[in-house]
């Protein structure tokens, strides 16, 4: 039996922050900020809105794109760096409430940027036990959590949501090689209060998000090289065999570091980071939506998933596009 993407949808709020419009709130430049990540714009997120609602925008339109109902569903998978309530209830119950998904169970997964990749891995064994339909959803409101004096992180990141349905099928294809893994050590190189780790951070409202920009940066560029290796080592195969690898879209220089160090043409890498900023967990499936949208992606074409973020966390998988 083959796990498939049988439907991808994403929704981003229609407001748009460009570097401009940051340059006249702190002291920065759209040079500088383009020089240095690759951003030219983000999307920000309405009053009314929050990760379940656009969330739930972007799960309706996977569910449309793979002509699944609701109630087909056997699970839902939110992943969140922003969810609606801090602890409970799961922003994946809410969403599962508001789509009528009532056959579904529903979780959210912590895995920072890459849980996307995470929940394609815990769907993906979830249906060999359980083969009806399942949905991942990875949703932020980045803006929310962002201190907007503090130019070294508030012109990375934007909000938006993407979404995918998995469906098992015995056509060959779909879901394939995925290695996912962690660095605990490298837990306060990115990180936001909010837990009950102790008195204080119980009480306080959990504040901005802190980063160490290089620590993040060296491993990102390190786990990145490994799980596109990993990948090619795992079939045999090289990057002709390859047509895109989708990587989370944190910053170019990422990237650029990345391509100095493996066998892949900068040219195989989907890019859209100008457009949306970093949309942590939400960036690589708001990247396959656009690409299928686009006629980018075509039917037969292998792919590799790669991400990393705050945990220290990292995922990589290789996906077969059968739609
Ligand atoms: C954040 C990041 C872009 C900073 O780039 P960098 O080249 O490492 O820059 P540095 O941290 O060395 O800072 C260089 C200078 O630029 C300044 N700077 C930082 N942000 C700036 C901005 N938006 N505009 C202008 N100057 C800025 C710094 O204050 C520093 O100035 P100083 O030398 O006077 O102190 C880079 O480290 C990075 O991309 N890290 C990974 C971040 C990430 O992707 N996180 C999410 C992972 S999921």
């Amino acid at each position: 039996m083959y796990t498939h993407i049988a439907g991808i949808g994403s929704a981003v709020p229609s407001r748009i922050l460009t570097n401009d419009d940051l340059s006249k709130m702190v002291d920065t430049s759209d040079e500088w900020i383009v020089s240095h990540t690759g951003i030219r714009q983000r999307h920000i997120v309405s009053p009314e809105d929050s990760a379940a609602t656009l969330g739930c925008e972007a799960a309706r339109r996977a569910l449309s794109d793979a002509g699944v109902d609701p109630e087909e569903l056997g699970g839902i998978i939110v992943t969140s760096t922003t969810p609606d309530y801090a602890v409970y209830p799961s922003t994946a119950c809410v969403i599962q409430g508001m789509l009528g998904a009532k056959n579904a169970s529903a979780f959210d997964l912590s895995a920072a940027c890459p849980g996307f990749v995470y929940g394609l891995s815990v769907a993906h064994g979830m249906m060999q036990l359980d083969p009806r339909p399942m949905l991942v959803v990875s949703t932020e409101v980045m803006s929310r959590t962002i201190d907007w004096t503090d130019r070294n992180t508030c012109c990375l990141f934007g909000d938006g949501a993407g979404a995918a349905v998995l469906k098992n099928s015995e056509e060959p294809g779909g879901l394939g090689f995925h290695i996912i893994g962690a660095d605990g050590t490298g837990a306060r190189a990115l990180y936001r209060e909010g837990g009950v780790r102790t008195e204080e951070t119980a009480r306080n409202a959990p504040g901005a998000l802190h980063m160490d920009g290089r620590a993040v940066f060296n491993f990102a560029v390190r786990s990145f090289c490994e799980l596109v290796t990993k990948s090619f080592e795992h079939y045999g195969y090289t990057e002709k065999d390859y047509a895109w690898v989708v990587p989370h879209q944190a910053n170019t220089r990422i990237i650029d570091a990345a391509v100095k160090r493996i066998d892949v043409p900068v040219g195989k890498f989907y890019v859209n980071i100008q457009n949306f900023a970093n949309t942590s967990s939400a960036s690589i499936p708001i990247a396959l939506d656009e690409m299928q949208r686009n006629g980018v992606l075509k039917r037969g074409d292998r792919i590799i998933l790669v991400a990393f973020g705050a945990g220290l966390v990292y995922g990589g998988i290789t996906v077969e596009w059968t739609k």
